[in-house]
């Protein structure tokens, strides 16, 4: 299995959960790749919500060679970021491929619902999506957490 994890991350947070997930799948063979979604323009956070469209460094956004696609991010505002809004809308040849979405977070309101809505447009299949709520970027409980939602999509997807 060719998996991609790609995230948005301002701190360690949603990168430790990506490691994680990562480590479970290693475990299996899978191979795994880990992408930062990475804006042009370094802004600060309210400032990218008043652009209509966030332009990104990641320029190779067709997923076609990936069996499963992991999007991972944290929340601001209750909602998913625009830089995330921006990256979802880059993706190129979805249609039928399995997603899986994760968030950390306090409180994601329907943040996860939004972030599946979008890609069920683009064809894609979200096979699980999961918040990691927690007021610190080093939780070792997430960290198990993470592995947990890495074992459930390892028994939904292993061929
Ligand atoms: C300006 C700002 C707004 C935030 N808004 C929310 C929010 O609405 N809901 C929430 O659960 N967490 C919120 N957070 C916390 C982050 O989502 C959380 O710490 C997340 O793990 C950060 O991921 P990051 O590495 O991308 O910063 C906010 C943090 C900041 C700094």
């Amino acid at each position: 299995m060719n998996v991609l994890i790609a995230i948005y991350a301002k701190t360690e947070f949603p990168k430790n959960i990506a490691l994680a997930i990562q480590e479970v799948f290693a475990a299996q063979g899978w191979n795994v790749s880990i992408e930062e979604i990475v804006p042009v323009k370094k802004l600060k956070e309210f400032e990218y919500d008043k652009l209509e469209f966030v332009q990104l460094k990641n320029s190779n956004c067709d997923v076609s060679s990936y069996d499963l696609i992991v999007i991972g991010s944290g929340i601001w505002s209750f909602s998913p970021s625009k830089v995330l809004l921006s990256y979802l809308k880059k993706l190129q040849n979805t249609k039928d491929k399995n997603f899986a979405v994760y968030v950390t977070c306090i409180l994601s309101g329907n943040s996860l619902k939004k972030i599946s809505n979008i890609l069920t447009t683009q064809g894609a299949k979200v096979v699980e999506t999961v918040s990691f709520r927690s007021f610190f970027e080093n939780d070792k409980s997430k960290i198990k957490e993470a592995k947990l939602f890495a074992d459930s999509l390892v028994k939904k997807l292993k061929p």
